[in-house]
């Protein structure tokens, strides 16, 4: 297969804060962009997502009413899988469960044309194991967004088993084209940037239990003490408990290792349905 098409229509499915966020990017990157959801309200919450930031933008004067409008008028909704055909490339954004993700790439792979690429956002899995069903699996790609999408610079482009150069090549292209930062990884665990970030999370939430400080002290601490942009607890509620410890499991369960592990207090929130943000309680109140 050559995957050499130019890239003209992104579809996204799944538009969750990391879909609608994807989509966003690529509207405003000027692509015509349909968003997949499983049914019309949860597309229409997205549509209104993306309408509220990029007003934002307009309200700050970082872009004019007619490029706002222009973007909004790019998206297109859908809950037909057949209604992708006409993609280019399609970013998976759906549920991170592999079974979800194998049905998707199978309705996707039957909808598409033969050479349009596949990517995934995924966050944990192994882009292979998710290619795997595909009868052409060299048009997959691994292009993993970090949350908020619309403001985090990067985007990990992975190459799975069987990904094809022309496929990976123009995964990147892309990247570059939704104005991040793409960098090249292979399919290993949580790739780069996870494998790292994963662990030191679960270690700041550990440090909480060891040392008795609270969420507020440790993130004004890792801010100010070690210039990150915002806290651990702060980053663990926009991330979501959810996300993080179904992460941290996919991660411990592939790497074996005791820092992988969700720490207890987290799956405690988890249960509890302290999910951050999206829940309107976690490490604070929203
Ligand atoms: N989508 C789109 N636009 C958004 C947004 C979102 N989710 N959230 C905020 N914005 C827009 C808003 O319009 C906002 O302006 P207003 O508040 O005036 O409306 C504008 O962006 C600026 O927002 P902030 O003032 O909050 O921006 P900031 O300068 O404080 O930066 C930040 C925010 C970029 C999130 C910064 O705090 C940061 O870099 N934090 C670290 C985030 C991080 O580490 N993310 C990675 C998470 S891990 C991950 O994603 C991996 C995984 O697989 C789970």
């Amino acid at each position: 297969m050559a995957v050499t098409r130019t890239i003209e229509t992104v579809g996204v499915v799944g538009l969750g804060a990391m879909g609608a966020g994807i989509a966003q990017l690529a509207v405003e990157a000027g692509f015509d962009t349909i968003g997949h959801e499983v049914d019309t309200s949860r597309g229409e919450a997205a549509r209104e997502r993306i309408g509220h930031f990029l007003t934002r933008k307009v309200d700050k004067g970082q872009l004019d009413q007619a490029s706002c409008d222009a973007a909004l008028g790019r998206l297109r909704l859908t809950t037909d899988v057949a209604d992708l055909a006409g993609c280019d490339v399609v970013i998976e954004a759906a549920f991170e469960e592999l079974e979800v993700k194998h049905q998707l790439f199978r309705q996707l792979e039957r909808a598409l044309a033969h050479d349009a690429i596949l990517a995934t956002n995924t966050s944990a899995l192994s882009v292979t194991e998710i290619a795997s069903v595909l009868e052409r699996p060299g048009r997959a790609v691994g292009m993993h967004f970090f949350n908020p999408a619309p403001l985090m610079p990067l985007v990990e482009i992975v190459r799975a088993e069987r990904t094809e150069d022309e496929a990976f090549e123009a995964a990147f292209a892309l990247g570059d084209r939704l104005g991040k930062t793409p960098i090249r990884c292979t399919d290993t665990p949580g790739f780069v940037v996870n494998r790292v970030l994963i662990p030191l999370l679960n270690d700041c939430v550990r440090v909480l239990d060891e040392t008795g400080v609270t969420p507020a002290d440790l993130d004004a601490g890792m801010q100010h003490g070690a210039g990150w942009p915002m806290g651990p607890c702060a980053l663990l509620d926009l991330v979501g408990a959810d996300v993080h410890v179904h992460a941290s499991e996919a991660l411990y369960a592939k790497l074996r290792e005791p820092r992988m592990a969700p720490p207890p207090r987290l799956v405690r929130m988890l249960q509890a349905g302290k999910l951050g943000r999206k829940s309107g309680e976690g490490f604070y109140s929203y």
